[in-house]
């Protein structure tokens, strides 16, 4: 059974001290449903994406439910670090094809700021390994992805400068989207000449500490026939990969085996071509939490072979009128990445895109009609890879 994506909101993301963790929600929520045209009680089944160990609420769905005025609805929250919000997608996704649920509505959401930022990155710390990783060494997430970068620097002779080239990209194209937490442009200088985190990312190598929500509503195909729904699109795919916790255990650090396999699974579910599979998709959000994790996508995700992934940044194959436009809405790395809310915000964007409805020049060539969302938690923990199209399969 097929499923689409009928209505989506998004709130703006940044640091919301305007709003509690349900008024969050609602920013999002009440254009998804507008949007999708149901109210409350078309709604069979609520998922709610949200890590939220920084913040005030732990029982989520039950406040939206409230807050929302919701009636006879089952619900759920998922958790699966910073691929929460594409898990969430899964959860409805699957909930629907199963025969399950007929509209599920999907709220990502992140109130991170509620708590000081070095609790905050202790705590995203905790979806490494805590045993081995966290308490002998330390090891946060700026830490665990520069391990990732300096391997690639070692194995391909990339630079700290190649890494910035992806910061200024994605603030280019952040600066143009009205919900980023940061709206501006960069230099390469200011990126290059920022200071140090973990060496070799520096602070505009690093996603921010972000609050903010995005909502989709899913129909299944009778939904969308019954109601003749005419703005839509469709779920054609969707891989999931799982890593080790300990990165000891990993052979490789210039890829995430998660992603690859992600990618593979969501590929041919979707009819790609995995030899170009650039070529049969428009566009891509991938998961850039750190400047080098977006390159290293690039390769998971087979736009460039292994190691030529820094060409594509190098020759700018990944600005809008290359080989493959990625993070034209700003990315984690501007529009900010609130942890729960990011993978729903990927399905956003790919329903902006594949609508031709995104703003300031920031819209895809969609000849292809299909978008891809890649979404990690951990360092590669967890890897969805979700494959949206304007005609179903
Ligand atoms: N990019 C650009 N500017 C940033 C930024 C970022 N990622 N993070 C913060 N800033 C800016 C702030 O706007 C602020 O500017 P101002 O002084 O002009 O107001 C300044 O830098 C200091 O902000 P602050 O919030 O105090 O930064 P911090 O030093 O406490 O934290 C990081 C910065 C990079 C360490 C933190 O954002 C971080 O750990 N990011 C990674 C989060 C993460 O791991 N997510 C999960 C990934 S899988």
């Amino acid at each position: 059974m097929s499923v689409a994506i009928i209505g989506t909101g998004h709130s703006r993301f940044g640091a919301r001290k305007d709003v509690n963790v349900p008024e969050l929600a609602w920013e999002a929520i009440k254009p998804a449903m507008q949007s999708a045209n149901v109210d409350q009680k078309e709604i069979d089944f609520m998922v709610v994406g949200t890590a939220g160990l920084w913040s005030s609420e732990a029982a989520v769905p039950p406040l939206l439910y409230e807050y929302g005025m919701f009636e006879d609805v089952g619900s759920m929250r998922v958790e699966a670090a910073c691929a929460t919000g594409n898990a969430a997608i899964r959860v409805g996704y699957t909930a629907i094809e199963s025969g399950e649920a007929e509209v599920v509505l999907v709220v990502g959401l992140e109130k991170m700021q509620e708590s000081p930022n070095p609790t905050v990155i202790e705590l995203i710390g905790r979806f490494g390994s805590y045993f081995w990783e966290f308490e002998n060494f330390g090891l946060t997430f700026p830490g665990y992805y520069a391990l990732h970068a300096t391997a690639y620097m070692a194995k391909y002779g990339a630079t700290e400068e190649d890494f910035a080239k992806v910061a200024v990209k994605n603030h280019f194209y952040g600066a143009k989207n009205p919900n980023a937490q940061f709206r501006r442009e960069i230099t390469l200088e200011q990126a290059v000449n920022s200071p140090y985190v973990a060496w070799p990312f520096k602070l505009f190598d690093c996603s921010p500490i972000t609050d903010g929500s995005a909502a989709v509503v899913l129909a299944s195909e009778e939904k969308v026939k019954e109601w003749g729904v005419e703005e839509k699109i469709w779920i054609l795919g969707q891989g999931v990969g799982t890593g080790t916790a300990n990165l000891s255990r990993r052979d490789s650090f210039t890829s995430l085996k998660s992603a690859s396999y992600a990618a593979e699974v969501a590929y041919r579910k979707a009819g790609i071509d995995m030899g170009a599979p650039y070529r049969q998709i428009d566009g891509a959000n991938v998961h850039d939490c750190f400047t080098a994790a977006e390159i290293i996508a690039y390769e998971d995700l087979r736009f460039a072979k292994r190691g030529e992934g820094v060409e594509l940044i190098r020759e700018e194959q990944t600005y809008i009128g290359g080989r493959i436009p990625v993070n034209v809405d700003g990315g984690l790395k501007s529009k900010g990445h609130p942890i729960g809310a990011t993978g729903v915000s990927q399905a956003v964007e790919a329903f902006k895109q594949l609508l031709s409805r995104a703003e300031n020049g920031r819209q895809v060539d969609v000849r292809n009609g299909r978008y891809l969302a890649h979404n990690v938690g951990g360092t590669g923990h967890y890897t969805y890879v979700t494959i949206y199209g304007l005609e179903k399969r």
